[in-house]
């Protein structure tokens, strides 16, 4: 076992015997992790390599962590998002794992971002972002430090498009690897983690019974179609809104109704928004809307849900339940917002399982051994995880499983690589 680490803030680090065993429960879902683990720890590819990580501190992430710290890296830690800190967790990762922790749950804006500058102050060489906080911070107010930085990784699709905007004005100091785009991370984690963990949130934080409701999903990318498919298995009548036509026929395809949010704001019970965008609900809905009406947000940033709208509209406000907050409006109708419009999958529930996170972090880990190994041969661009790496985590994941494939005769193989052969 790594010796505690000596520089940290976290809640209260005699939580650590509990947040141990959620590491451990997390970690029986997590074989492919563990494997690289395994290996990580004999050939410690990242040996002396400071890593400064802003990502959910849930138990998951400790399986991460434990991964590279086994690897030989330093890790400090802070989270990517305030409300999601298990300081349990939190407690074990520093007293247990030796990772620098620098998050409380609930922590106020002030302290979150001064945790994510304490674990900026550590000089990363390699960053780990879910949302892009540590490069915006290494772009912003400590330019000085980017220097030191050989490369870094990103979590989420929100944190690659803010990458790639900065890619595209020429001002990205260092190469990034899009974990987020790997195909065993977005196919996996975005559709069936956040479908699963976002009703899980609602339930949690509501106790509604979902299966008769009309739930609206606002935004029909990896997440919304997991979402969509999850909440018409509790039985809702699910309506989508969109603004890619592309994504909106698809979602017609699907069996779901579509129509523009405002419509939809009429009739819907539950608003659940998973755009990476800003004001998906905004005051023209807030207007439409039903007394009684709940509304949640699983995109990354709380922008999606516009609460100054919410909040003009609004005669008081009280705290119903547990991370549900009553608004009563000035016209007498009431409407419901749930974590504050935070991401209501890590809020109210316990964010993605382990089992899909298993396959996101498994790339997280590769992405940063390659990073550490190929740094010197890249250009300051974001780049997609190697192609080979996303087949192996899915090998890996079917072996797990105890699922076999077939493989391709030699005649198929010749078949699929020809021109000239037909009927
Ligand atoms: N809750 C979680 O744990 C979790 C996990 C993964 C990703 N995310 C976040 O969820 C968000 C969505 O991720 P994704 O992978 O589904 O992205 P995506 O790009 O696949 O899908 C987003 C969809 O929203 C649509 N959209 C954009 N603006 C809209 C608007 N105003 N109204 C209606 N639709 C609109 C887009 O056309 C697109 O189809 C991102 O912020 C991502 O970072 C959250």
């Amino acid at each position: 076992m790594a010796t505690a680490a000596k520089d940290y803030d976290v809640a209260d680090l005699g939580l650590a015997e509990g947040g141990q065993q959620r590491i451990e429960w997390a970690d029986r879902q997590m074989p492919v992790l563990a494997q690289i683990r395994e290996r990580f720890a004999k050939e410690r590819p990242l040996d002396g390599v400071t890593l400064a990580c802003c990502l959910h501190v849930t138990s998951e992430t400790a399986n991460l962590v434990r991964t590279l710290v086994a690897a030989g890296g330093e890790v400090a830690l802070c989270a990517s998002n305030p409300l999601s800190t298990q300081d349990d967790v939190a407690a074990a990762l520093v007293d247990r794992h030796g990772a620098s922790v620098y998050a409380i749950n609930g922590e106020d804006n002030e302290s979150y971002y001064s945790h994510i500058a304490a674990a900026v102050e550590r000089r990363p060489q390699i960053t780990m972002d879910d949302g892009a906080d540590v490069v915006s911070v290494l772009h912003g107010e400590r330019t000085d430090l980017l220097d030191g930085v050989l490369g870094g990784t990103e979590e989420t699709t929100t944190g690659v498009i803010r990458l790639k905007a900065l890619e595209r004005e020429g001002k990205l100091g260092y190469p990034i690897v899009a974990v987020n785009d790997a195909k065993t991370k977005h196919f996996f984690d975005n559709r069936y983690g956040t479908g699963q963990s976002t009703l899980d949130g609602v339930i949690r934080a509501t106790n509604v019974l979902i299966a008769g409701l009309k739930v609206v999903v606002i935004g029909y990318g990896w997440c919304g179609r997991g979402v969509a498919m999850r909440a018409k298995g509790h039985g809702a009548h699910v309506i989508v809104c969109e603004i890619d036509p592309l994504r909106a026929l698809e979602a017609v395809m699907d069996g779901f109704e579509v129509m523009p949010g405002v419509e939809a704001a009429k009739e819907g019970d539950i608003f659940i928004s998973v755009t990476g965008n800003r004001d998906a609900v905004a005051g023209p809905m807030f207007a439409e809307m039903k007394s009684g009406a709940v509304v949640c947000n699983s995109g990354h940033f709380d922008v999606e849900v516009n609460k100054e709208d919410l909040n003009a509209l609004t005669e008081d406000s009280y705290q119903a339940r547990p991370h549900v907050t009553g608004h009563r409006l000035k016209d007498g109708r009431e409407i419901f917002l749930l974590a504050e419009g935070r991401l209501v999958n890590l809020a109210a529930a316990e964010g993605h399982p382990a089992a899909v996170m298993d396959m996101s972090f498994a790339n997280q880990a590769l992405a940063s051994e390659f990073m550490v190994q190929n740094h010197g041969q890249l250009e300051n661009k974001v780049y997609p995880v190697p192609e080979e790496v996303d087949a192996v985590i899915a090998r890996l994941k079917l072996a797990s499983r105890g699922v076999h494939i077939d493989e391709l005769t030699e005649a198929q193989a010749k078949y699929l690589a020809s021109w000239d052969q037909g009927t």
